[in-house]
C-alpha cells in the first residue's frame, strides 16, 4: 500500500517498491525478506513497523539508514537517494542493545556522537545535558555503561540519539530489554519529545501498546515476505499522557492490530516449525 502525499516538500522518508532478497534467488538459503514494501513517511511524523518475529522489521530500518542497498526498489530521505550509505546528518539510530563505548564515559560517547556528526564543540555539552536530563540521567555524565542498569544505559543510548541534529531518528525495539513500568515511562518521554523536536521517527516493536501510544501511523507488516498489509492512523496529538491508555479508542486501536497480527504470528510459527511428517 502506498500513501502519497501531494506535497513532496513535507515527505521526510520514501520508500518506493523495496524487495529485498538475502542469498541468490533459488538456492537453499535464499530468503525473501521484504517484498514491494512502499510508504511514504511525513516530516515530524512518528511510524511504527509492528509485524510478527522475522518479518523483515530491521532489515527495512537498516535499509531506509543506508546500512545496505535493497535488492530492488529505493530509497529518498527529503527527496535524496540512501544510497546503501549511512547519512549521520540525516539520520540516527537507536539499537535495541546500548551501543555506547564501554571504556568512554556516558558524557564523552555522546561527544563522540556529536563530533562524527560536524557538530562545534562548544555546543557538545549543553547538548549533551539537555538530552540527559530529559531522560532522567544528567547526575550520570560521568559514569563508565557498565557502572550502569541495563535500564539506564538503553536511556543513555535514547539521549544520544536525541542530541544530535538528524532530523530522523530509526529505533529498533529500543526498549525491548526494559521492563513494562520503565518502557511506559520513555514512551511518554518519547512522545514529548516528538511534540518538542518534530523528528520524525520510525520505530519498531512488538509492543501493541507501544505501537499505539507513540505512533501518529502503524504500519503493520505480514508474515515474511514482509509486506504492509495495513496502516492505521491513530490521530491523538503529542505530547501524549498516560491517560490515553484509558480511552475506549487506545483499546480499540490496540485489539484491532491485534486482530491483524494474530494470523501473520500463527503463519509465522508455521515457518519456523519443522516440517510435518507425511502419512503419520
Ligand atoms: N544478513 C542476512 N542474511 C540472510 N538472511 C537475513 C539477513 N538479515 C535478515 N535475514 C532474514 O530476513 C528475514 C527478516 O529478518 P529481520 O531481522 O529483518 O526480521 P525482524 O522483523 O526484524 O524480526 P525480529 O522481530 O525477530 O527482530 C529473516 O528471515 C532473517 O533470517
Ligand atoms: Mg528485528
Amino acid at each position: 500500500m502506498t500513501q502519497v502525499d501531494k506535497n513532496n516538500d513535507d515527505i521526510a522518508i520514501s520508500i518506493k517498491n523495496v524487495t529485498q532478497r538475502f542469498g541468490d534467488e533459488g538456492s537453499p538459503e535464499s530468503v525473501l525478506a521484504l517484498d514491494n514494501i512502499s510508504l511514504d513517511i511525513r516530516k515530524g511524523e512518528f511510524v511504527c513497523l509492528l509485524g510478527p518475529s522475522g518479518c523483515g522489521k530491521s532489515t527495512l530500518l537498516n535499509i531506509v539508514g543506508g546500512l545496505f542497498r535493497p535488492s530492488s526498489g529505493s530509497v529518498t530521505v527529503d527527496g535524496r537517494l540512501v544510497d546503501g550509505k549511512p547519512h549521520p546528518d540525516k539520520i540516527a539510530f537507536v539499537f535495541q542493545e546500548s551501543t555506547l563505548f564501554p571504556w568512554y564515559t556516558v558524557i564523552e560517547n555522546f561527544h563522540i556522537a556529536l563530533k562524527f556528526q560536524g557538530i562545534p564543540k562548544s555546543e557538545w555539552d549543553d547538548r549533551a545535558m539537555t538530552a540527559l536530563k530529559a531522560v532522567g540521567m544528567a547526575s550520570f555524565a560521568k559514569h563508565y555503561p557498565d557502572q550502569l542498569s541495563v535500564g539506564m544505559r538503553q536511556r543513555v543510548n535514547m539521549a544520544r540519539g536525541i542530541c544530535v541534529k538528524t532530523g530522523i531518528l530509526l529505533m529498533d525495539e529500543p526498549f525491548a530489554a526494559l521492563d513494562e513500568q520503565t518502557r511506559m515511562v520513555l514512551g511518554e518521554d518519547l512522545s514529548q519529545l516528538l511534540a518538542e523536536t518534530g523528528k520524525t521517527i520510525v520505530f519498531v516493536t512488538h509492543s501493541l501498546a507501544e505501537a499505539v501510544f507513540l505512533s501518529d501511523r502503524i504500519a503493520v507488516i505480514s508474515a515474511r515476505p514482509g509486506k504492509i498489509k495495513t496502516i492505521i492512523d491513530v490521530k491523538t496529538p503529542h505530547p501524549r499522557s498516560p491517560d490515553f491508555m484509558l480511552e475506549p479508542r487506545f483499546s480499540e486501536l490496540r485489539n484491532e492490530c491485534y486482530a491483524l497480527l494474530r494470523d501473520e504470528i500463527r503463519a509465522t510459527m508455521a515457518l519456523q516449525r519443522d516440517p510435518q511428517p507425511t502419512g503419520a
